[in-house]
This record gives structure tokens, C-alpha cells and sequence, in this order.
């Protein structure tokens, strides 16, 4: 597993991830043991959805029943969950619960029954008029306050707390998103539907939460678009396949061992979200990024401190042969530049080391971008 941190530096829920692919839910079929026959091509996987409380048990009865969906029904959830759970101890994939409940009390008693190993996945995504009538799913996409009061109430007993949102269903996805970060979410798994990666962007730059991006994700060109625009991991429902999981999986491990950073901004004037400023010159030019520090609220002269700081003493420090005299202000590797890597060549930098080191200095950045958590007025 230490290669995997190694490579990709992912963690959920205090468990390294050995591949930045996950499992999407889908009600009925995805269970532990659709999970264990792709376990060697996914990082992590959300079961379910499963209810949790009398009304969403009898929502998933009509649903099933309709004869269209397929669900999953017991009369214990915590006796369904605890089962799944240890069908899965062996493994190393990360799990979590996509749960339906229709009350913070609902979820509580669950994470209080089932304890801290898993990740429970908050389902704001299902469509389904029984689940939204039982007052969960898209229900909470309309209610943020009840959305909020349940990322709460799992908080309160200390768990990790994903949330499984459809994007353009909220009034306003930045929004929601800011809302979710602080009443204490901890993962947003986003089926992104139509919006594609422009939405991920808005989202990455709206809030420090890991990001899952989710639909229609089945080749490797679809993965490194959205891990270019913000995304931590990616995850597949109807594509999951054993074929296709491990053609990306073995991709994005090819692509990392030979460039060094999975998830690398586009440069911020192509297109790149904020991690992007990694990659960005000093602000002396017109440029995008000097409305793009506006934005986020840090002066040119704080810009220039943050970078300089958070590189002091590594070798992004020197450089003085490049543009603006240290590779602190450098461009991405992929725009060819014979400055950055003559100075590498000098510093006995390789290129892929090169981009561990700009990926330090993005994690730093985004912590002084995200510093001040908006104020949670509970809504
Ligand atoms: C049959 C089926 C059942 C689903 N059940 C759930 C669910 O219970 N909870 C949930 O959050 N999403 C559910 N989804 C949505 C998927 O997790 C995913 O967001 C959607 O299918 C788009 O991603 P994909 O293109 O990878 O399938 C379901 C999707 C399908 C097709
Ligand atoms: S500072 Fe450089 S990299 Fe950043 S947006 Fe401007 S020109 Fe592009
Ligand atoms: S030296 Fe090359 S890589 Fe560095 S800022 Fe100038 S153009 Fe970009």
C-alpha cells in the first residue's frame, strides 16, 4: 500500500487508496459482492443505496415493486449493513454506505450501530418519487437545511460523511457546495449529468473537499479530463465493468509512474482550476491570473509570499536562468521549455519529481485559498 500513497497520495477515511477509481452506487446491484469481483481494479466503492429507516424501506418496497428498479430489501438495516461490511474486511478497496434516510436521527443511530470503518455516502441523489416523498434523496438537494442537519448529526459521532449530489439540481452548485463544506462534509461524490467538466471546475474552485467525479466516465481521455479540472477520484456505475476498470486503472498508473502527478491542473490560462496557480508566473502581466486572485481575495503581494514560502528550502527554490528566476513560477511539463529544463537537468530534478514538488506547492496554496471556512448559518 505504500506504493500506492506513493503514486497517487490518496487517503479516505484514514485508508490509503490504491487506485483513484471508485465504485458508484446503484440500488439492488451494487453490494459487497459486486465490489470483491472488481476489488483488484478500484480504490474504493459505495454500496448500495440501502434505506435506513421505516419510510425509505417502504419507499424501496414500492419502488421495487413497480416492477422497473431493482432494490435492495431486508427488514434490519443494521443487520444488512453488518453483514456487507464483513463480507468486505479482507479487502483493501475503502468503503462506504450510500444511505437513504429521512432524518439526521436516522442516520446517527446507523453510524452509531455500525461504528467508524466505513465512509457513509449521504444519498441527495435519487430521483425516485417514492425517495423523494419518504424525504430523502433529490428531496435534500431542495432542503439544504435537512441536508446540513444530517451531515451534522454524522459528524457529531465522528465519521467520514460523503455526499452524493446531482449536479443543476441545487439552485446553485458553488453555493451548495460551500454549504456542504462547512457543516463538515468530507467527500463530494458529484454526478455531473451534462455539465461535464466545466461544472467540476466551478465546484473544485468553490470549496477544499475531496471530489469524486462521476457519469459516463469510460475511457481514459473522459478520466483525465475530469482529474485535470478538480477531481480527486473518479467513479463508475453502469460502466463498471471488470474491461473497463482495468484498462483505467492500468492507465492511470502507467500516466503517474511516467509524469508523477494523476490529477494535474491544466495550466490556469487554459482552462485550469485554482490548484492551477501551482503552475502560474509571477502577476506581473494581464493575464487570467490576476482577476482569478481577485476572486479568491489574496493580494499580488501575499501570491508572491505564499509561493516563495512554501517552497523555500526545496529545489523549486532555484532557477535563476528561468523567466521570472525560480522554478517557483514555472510552467507545467507539458509546455515544452528549455530554461526550466536545463535548470532541472542542473539541479538533478527529473520531470516527474518536478511535478511532486508542484503538487506540494498547490496543496499549500489551496490551503491559504480555503482557509476561512464560510460562516455555517445551519440553512
Ligand atoms: C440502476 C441504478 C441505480 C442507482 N442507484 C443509486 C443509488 O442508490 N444511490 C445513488 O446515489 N446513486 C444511484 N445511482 C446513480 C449512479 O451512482 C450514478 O450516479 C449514475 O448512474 C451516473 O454514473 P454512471 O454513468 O457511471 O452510471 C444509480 C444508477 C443506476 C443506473
Ligand atoms: S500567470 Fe502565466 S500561467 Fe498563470 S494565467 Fe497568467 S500567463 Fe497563464
Ligand atoms: S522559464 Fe519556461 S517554464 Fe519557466 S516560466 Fe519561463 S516559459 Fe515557463
Amino acid at each position: 500500500m505504500m506504493e500506492s500513497f506513493n503514486r497517487f497520495g490518496l487517503m479516505i477515511n484514514g485508508k490509503v487508496v490504491r487506485t483513484p477509481i471508485a465504485l458508484a452506487p446503484m440500488a439492488g446491484i451494487v453490494d459487497a459482492g459486486y465490489v470483491l469481483a472488481r476489488a483488484p481494479h478500484i480504490g474504493a466503492a459505495f454500496i448500495g443505496g440501502y434505506a435506513t429507516d421505516d419510510r425509505t424501506m417502504e419507499a424501496a418496497r414500492t419502488i421495487a415493486a413497480a416492477g422497473d428498479r431493482r432494490e435492495f430489501l431486508y427488514d434490519d438495516p443494521v443487520t444488512e449493513l453488518t453483514t456487507q461490511i464483513q463480507k468486505m474486511k479482507d479487502s483493501d478497496v475503502v468503503l462506504g454506505l450510500n444511505l437513504r434516510g429521512s432524518s439526521p436521527a436516522s442516520f446517527k443511530a446507523i453510524a452509531e450501530s455500525l461504528g467508524d470503518t466505513v465512509v457513509y455516502e449521504i444519498d441527495a441523489h435519487c430521483r425516485q418519487i417514492p425517495m423523494i416523498e419518504a424525504g430523502c434523496g433529490e428531496y435534500y438537494l431542495h432542503n439544504l437545511k435537512e441536508l446540513t442537519a444530517v451531515i451534522r448529526a454524522l459528524k457529531s459521532v465522528d465519521v467520514t460523511v460523503s455526499v452524493k449530489i446531482r449536479a443543476g439540481v441545487a439552485a446553485d452548485d458553488r453555493r451548495l457546495a460551500k454549504k456542504l463544506w462547512s457543516a463538515g462534509a468530507d467527500i463530494l461524490h458529484i454526478d455531473l449529468m451534462d455539465f461535464g467538466s466545466a461544472k467540476l471546475r466551478q465546484i473544485r474552485n468553490s470549496c477544499p473537499l475531496m471530489l469524486i467525479a462521476n457519469n459516463s466516465i469510460n475511457s481514459f481521455d473522459v478520466m483525465k479530463e475530469m482529474f485535470s479540472h478538480g477531481a480527486d477520484l473518479v467513479s463508475l456505475g453502469r460502466n463498471s465493468d471488470i474491461r473497463t476498470l482495468a484498462g483505467l486503472d492500468a492507465a492511470i498508473t502507467r500516466y503517474t509512474d511516467d509524469q508523477g502527478w494523476y490529477n494535474s491542473p491544466k495550466q490556469l490560462c487554459r482552462g485550469g482550476d485554482v490548484r492551477a496557480l501551482t503552475f502560474c508566473c509571477m502577476p506581473v502581466k494581464d493575464c487570467p491570473l490576476i482577476p482569478t486572485l481577485k476572486r479568491i481575495g489574496i493580494s499580488r503581494e501575499d501570491f508572491l509570499k505564499i509561493k516563495t514560502d512554501a517552497v523555500k528550502g526545496t529545489l523549486l527554490e532555484g532557477g535563476q536562468h528561468t523567466c521570472f528566476g525560480s522554478l517557483v513560477w514555472c510552467c507545467k511539463t507539458s509546455s515544452p521549455c528549455m530554461f526550466r529544463d536545463m535548470t532541472m537537468q542542473q539541479e538533478g530534478l527529473t520531470s516527474k519529481e518536478y511535478m511532486r514538488l508542484k503538487r506540494d506547492l498547490s496543496d499549500a496554496i489551496m490551503d491559504c485559498v480555503f482557509h476561512d471556512m464560510p460562516h455555517d448559518d445551519a440553512g
